[in-house]
């Protein structure tokens, strides 16, 4: 598992978690990670938002199967409206997390970007690291496997960030 870098400004840290159409993986990110760090207090000084690398569903809420998951496991999925990622982002987030190789690629793309704090989402997966694989074009076995994911490398990335926002 990767080490999270210092925040940029003392005291507070951003997150953003990046797919391709941020509609079903990285909203689910944006959700779990939010109540964890809810769960560690810590929502007053971190913050977490969710982008798409495409624009085409800029507006739209959280994939239904998505979002079914997710209210039955007890999380707010009612409030996402996907968005589109703006460049800036690398600039001004202190870890900006690609839930795959290719939103990666994309990411690099938009701009120079410091290599600690663009990274792939399961860089912090304390099983292993590797792509959240879009689950899309798949059944609901697929959003599971997300979830599973998202939960467990959310709870580890809160771990990390806690003692770096904390004075
Ligand atoms: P996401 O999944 O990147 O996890 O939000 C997708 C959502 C929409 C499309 C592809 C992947 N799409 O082609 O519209």
């Amino acid at each position: 598992m990767t080490t999270a870098p210092a925040p940029r400004t003392p005291g507070r840290y951003r997150v953003a978690v990046v797919c391709l159409g941020n509609i079903c993986r990285s909203p689910m990110a944006d959700v779990v990670l939010n109540a964890s760090v809810a769960d560690a207090g810590l929502d007053d000084v971190v913050t977490v938002v969710s982008a798409g690398t495409g624009g085409w569903h800029a507006g739209d809420g959280m994939d239904p199967r998505a979002a079914r998951l997710l209210s039955d496991e007890g999380y707010d999925a009612s409030r996402h409206r996907a968005q589109q990622v703006q460049a800036t982002w690398l600039e001004e987030y202190d870890l900006v997390l690609a839930m795959d190789r290719e939103n990666l690629r994309d990411l690099r793309e938009l701009g120079a970007a410091d290599p600690e704090r663009l990274r792939l989402f399961r860089d912090f997966d304390p099983e292993s690291p590797g792509d959240v694989p879009d689950p899309y074009y798949g059944g609901d076995a697929g959003f599971r496997d997300v979830l599973d994911m998202v939960e467990r490398t959310s709870s580890a990335l809160v771990d990390q960030i806690a003692p770096l926002v904390s004075s």
